[in-house]
C-alpha cells in the first residue's frame, strides 16, 4: 500500500509500532476498524494511513471528526503541514457556523470538524457528505458522554446515506470496545502498546509511590511546590490539573516564584515578548489579562475557559517550545493533545456536581494521565495524584490506578437529547413514519446495545406529539413530516424547546433591548447561567417586580414556575451593560465572570440573536427584523447603536470608536474627511494609517 510508505516518510518514522502493524493487518485500506489502545500509542497515524489511501487510491473524500475544536485544529494543522503541499491534498478545518451547508467544503479532500458541526452539515443535507469514502471518529469512547448522542446520530445518518462508508473509530482503552465495533460492523484492533512508559503514582508525605517502588522528593513549602521543584531540577515540564478555574489561577501564582528564578536570559526575552502580546489581546487589558501576562513572564501560566482564545493559543505554543515550565489547567487540556509534559499532577480527582463533590470517572483520570510522557517529547512520563492520608493513598491506587475503567453506554435515551435529534432526523427525511423510525434507531449504538427499542419508542411517541404541539412537525396515522418552521429550527441547530421559547417571546411583540436579551438568555443553548450573588438577590427581585413590562414573560406567574428566572435576568443585565459600553473590567468585576467566559457568552448571544431573527423571518414577524439586526451588531462590538458603523472597520473596537465619536468623528464620512495627522492624535499612528487604507479601498 503506497500510503504506508508515504506516512512513514512524511513523519520520518523508522517503522510502525506494533499497534499500527496490527491495524494495517486488519485491512486499513477497505475495512471499518475500531482501534482501542492506550494514550500516545499513535492512533492518529492509523488515521493518516487510511486517509491517504482513501484520497490517493480511491479518489474519495475523508472526514475527520472529534469532540473539541482545539483538537480538530491541532490535527488539521499537523496534517496540512505534513501532506498538503507535497501530495497536493486539500485540507480544510470547519468548526464554526452551524447554519451553513458548507458547499465550499466539497472542493476539499479532507475535512476536519467537530461532531456538532458535522451533524449540523447533515441537517443542511450537504450532498457531498453522501459520497465520502472514509469517516474517522477520534475519541469515539465519547459515545458514553453527553456528546455521545450526536456521535450516534452522525454515524447512523452517514451509514444510511452511504452503505459502503468506511469508518475508523479511535478509542481510548475501554472494556467494551467490542460493543462499539459490533455496532459498526467493524474489526476490532486492541492493543496495550504504549511507546513511552507511563507510571501512575501517588504522592504522600514527601514520597512518590508507584506500584513497585517509591522515591523521596525534597520537601518544599507544600506538596505541589515540592513536586514542581523536583520537576524543574530534572529540567522537565509538568501539567497540573485543577478542578476549578480559580484553583488553576491560584496554583499558577503559587508556582511562579519557583519558575522565575530558573529562567535563562533568552527564555526571559521570549517570555517578555509573549507577555506583551497576552496583555494586548483586548483594547484595554482586564485584571485577568494582567495576571496572566505577569505569570507568563515568570515561566508559568494557567489555562481555562476564562482565557481568550488568542491567549490560549499563545500559552500552548510557549509550553510546547519549553519556555513555559508549567501549565495549571482545568480539564480543558485533557484529551488527545500532545504536550511536552514529563509529569501530570492532579491534586484532587474530585469535581463539583449538582450534589456536591464527586469522583471523576476512572476513564477521565486515564485521559488526563495520558498527557504525560508523549513520544515526541519525552522518554518516560509520570502521572501523579496527591493523597493526604495513607488510607487515601491506598484508595487512589485501588480506584484510579488499578481500578476498572467504566463501560461506554449510550446516552441517547435522555429525553432532551432525543427531542433535539428527533426533529433533526424528521426534518432531513431519515424518519417519516414509525417503521422508518424503527429502522433508523435499530441502526444506532443504543439500538445495538440494548437490542430492544420498546422503551425508547414510548419516549419517542411522547416527543413527537410534543413537537407537533410546538408546530415543528405534522403527524398523521401514516406520515410524520417536519413543517417549514420545524425544518428551519433543525437547520439553525436549535433545541426545539429553545426555539419554542424564542418564538413565544417574539410573538409578544416587544422591542426593547432587555426583552430580546432575556429571550436569548432563556434558551437552553445559553446554559450555564451565572450565579446571582446572594447580596444582590433581593434588589434584583425588586427590579423585576417593578418593571415586569420589560420582560417577554408573565413575570407574576413565572416567578413561581421558573427557578432560573433571576439568573436569566442577571445575565441579561450583563449583556445589556456590554451593549451600553460599560467597561469590560467593570463587567468582569460586577458579574464575577472571566474575559474568556464573557467572550464565549457574547458569541453565543450573537448566534442566538441571529437564530431569533431567522425565526422572525420565517414567521413573517417583520417588526423584529431591524431591532434584531441592530442588537446583533451591538453584541458583536459592545457598543451603542451610534457607534456601529465605525466599528465595522478593522482595528476599531468599542474603545476606539467611542474616542472617535467624542472627538467629533461620528460617521464614516467624517472619517474620510479627517486628515490622517489629526486622526493619529485620536488613534495610534498605526491604527490611523490602517483605517485610512481601509477607507480608500472601499471607494
Ligand atoms: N511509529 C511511530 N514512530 C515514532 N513516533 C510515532 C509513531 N507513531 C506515532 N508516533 C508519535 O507518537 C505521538 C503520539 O501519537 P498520537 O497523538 O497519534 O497518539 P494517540 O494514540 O492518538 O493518543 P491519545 O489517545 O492521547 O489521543 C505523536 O507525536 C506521533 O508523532
Ligand atoms: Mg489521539
Amino acid at each position: 500500500m503506497e500510503s504506508l510508505e508515504l506516512v512513514k516518510k512524511h513523519n520520518a518514522f523508522e517503522s510502525f509500532n506494533p499497534m499500527q502493524e496490527k491495524a494495517v493487518a486488519a485491512g486499513l485500506a477497505d475495512n471499518s476498524i475500531v482501534v482501542s489502545s492506550p494514550t500516545a500509542s499513535g492512533k492518529t497515524v492509523v488515521a493518516e494511513i487510511a486517509a491517504l489511501n482513501c484520497i490517493l487510491q480511491k479518489r474519495r473524500k475523508v472526514v475527520y471528526t472529534c469532540p473539541l475544536r482545539a483538537l480538530a485544529s491541532e490535527h488539521y494543522n499537523d496534517f496540512r503541514e505534513k501532506y498538503s503541499k507535497e501530495l497536493s491534498i486539500k485540507a480544510v478545518l470547519s468548526t464554526g457556523d452551524f447554519d451553513s451547508s458548507g458547499k465550499y467544503l466539497s472542493s476539499n479532500d479532507v475535512i476536519f470538524t467537530t461532531f456538532e458541526k458535522l451533524n449540523s452539515l447533515l441537517n443542511h443535507r450537504a450532498e457531498w457528505l453522501s459520497s465520502i469514502g472514509l469517516l474517522v471518529v477520534d475519541e469515539i469512547h465519547n459515545l458514553g458522554s453527553d456528546r455521545g448522542p450526536t456521535i450516534e446520530m452522525v454515524l447512523t445518518k452517514l451509514r444510511f446515506l452511504n452503505k459502503n462508508l468506511q469508518v475508523l473509530g479511535l478509542s481510548a482503552t475501554i472494556p467494551n470496545s467490542k460493543e462499539i465495533s459490533k455496532w459498526l460492523g467493524a474489526k476490532l484492533v486492541e492493543s496495550d502498546y504504549r511507546p513511552i512508559e507511563l507510571r501512575e503514582g501517588v504522592f504522600l508525605d514527601g514520597e512518590l509511590f508507584f506500584e513497585k517502588d517509591a522515591t523521596s522528593i525534597v520537601q518544599h513549602q507544600d506538596e505541589l511546590s515540592s513536586i514542581a521543584l523536583d520537576t524543574l531540577s530534572r529540567g522537565k515540564q509538568a501539567l497540573f490539573f485543577l478542578n476549578t478555574r480559580k484553583r488553576s489561577e491560584a496554583t499558577a501564582k503559587k508556582l511562579a516564584s519557583l519558575t522565575s528564578e530558573r529562567l535563562s536570559q533568552q527564555e526571559k526575552n521570549v517570555l517578555e515578548n509573549a507577555s506583551e502580546k497576552i496583555l494586548s489581546a483586548l483594547e484595554i487589558p482586564t485584571e485577568q489579562c494582567r495576571t496572566l501576562a505577569s505569570l507568563v513572564k515568570q515561566g508559568v501560566c494557567f489555562h481555562n475557559a476564562g482565557l481568550l482564545e488568542k491567549q490560549r493559543r499563545l500559552v500552548e505554543g510557549l509550553f510546547k517550545k519549553s519556555y513555559l515550565k508549567f501549565i495549571c489547567s482545568t480539564p480543558t487540556l485533557s484529551a488527545g493533545i500532545n504536550m511536552p509534559a514529563f509529569r501530570v499532577v492532579m491534586p484532587s480527582p474530585y469535581r463539583y456536581s449538582g450534589f456536591g463533590m464527586e469522583r471523576i470517572p476512572v476513564s477521565e483520570w486515564k485521559q488526563v494521565a495520558g498527557r504525560a510522557g508523549r513520544p515526541k517529547y519525552d522518554s518516560s512520563g509520570e502521572a501523579i495524584l496527591i493523597a493526604k492520608t495513607e488510607f487515601e493513598k491506598d484508595d487512589y491506587f485501588d480506584y484510579f490506578i488499578n481500578g476498572e475503567i467504566e463501560n461506554v453506554e449510550s446516552r441517547l435515551a435522555s429525553e432532551s437529547q432525543l427531542r433535539f435529534h428527533m426533529l433533526s432526523i424528521i426534518a432531513s427525511d431519515f424518519v417519516f413514519d414509525l417503521e422508518s423510525a424503527e429502522k433508523f434507531f435499530s441502526g444506532t449504538f443504543y439500538g445495538s446495545q440494548s437490542g430492544n427499542l420498546s422503551e425508547l419508542f414510548e419516549k419517542i411517541t411522547k416527543i413527537i406529539s410534543g413537537l407537533e404541539e410546538m408546530g415543528f412537525v405534522k403527524a398523521s396515522e401514516k406520515r410524520i413530516d417536519a413543517t417549514p418552521l420545524g425544518k428551519r429550527v433543525a437547520e439553525l441547530y436549535l433545541d426545539p424547546v429553545s426555539a419554542h421559547r424564542l418564538i413565544g417571546s417574539l410573538r409578544r411583540n416587544m422591542h426593547n433591548d432587555l426583552a430580546y436579551l432575556f429571550s436569548i438568555a432563556s434558551t437552553n443553548e445559553f446554559y450555564p447561567l451565572l450565579s446571582v450573588p446572594k447580596a444582590m438577590q433581593a434588589e434584583l427581585w425588586e427590579r423585576v417586580m417593578q418593571h415586569p413590562e420589560e420582560l417577554p414573560v408573565d413575570v407574576n406567574k413565572e416567578m413561581f414556575y421558573d427557578d432560573g428566572l433571576l439568573s436569566k435576568y442577571w445575565i441579561s443585565l450583563l449583556l445589556k451593560e456590554w451593549i451600553d459600553e460599560v467597561r469590560e473590567q467593570a463587567i468582569v468585576d460586577s458579574f464575577n465572570v472571566q474575559p474568556g467566559i464573557l467572550r464565549a457568552k457574547l458569541k453565543n448571544a450573537d448566534w442566538l440573536a441571529y437564530a431569533a431573527l431567522e425565526l422572525a423571518k420565517i414567521l413573517g414577524l417583520e417588526s423584529h427584523f431591524i431591532p434584531l439586526t441592530k442588537i446583533r451588531k451591538r453584541l458583536q462590538h459592545g457598543v451603542k447603536e451610534e457607534l456601529v458603523p465605525l466599528c465595522e472597520l478593522r482595528g476599531i473596537g468599542r474603545v476606539r470608536s467611542r474616542a472617535l465619536f467624542k472627538a467629533g468623528v461620528k460617521t464614516i464620512a467624517d472619517l474620510k474627511k479627517i486628515d490622517v495627522k489629526d486622526l493619529e492624535k485620536i488613534l495610534s499612528p498605526a491604527v490611523a494609517v490602517s483605517v485610512k487604507k481601509q477607507l480608500s479601498a472601499r471607494k
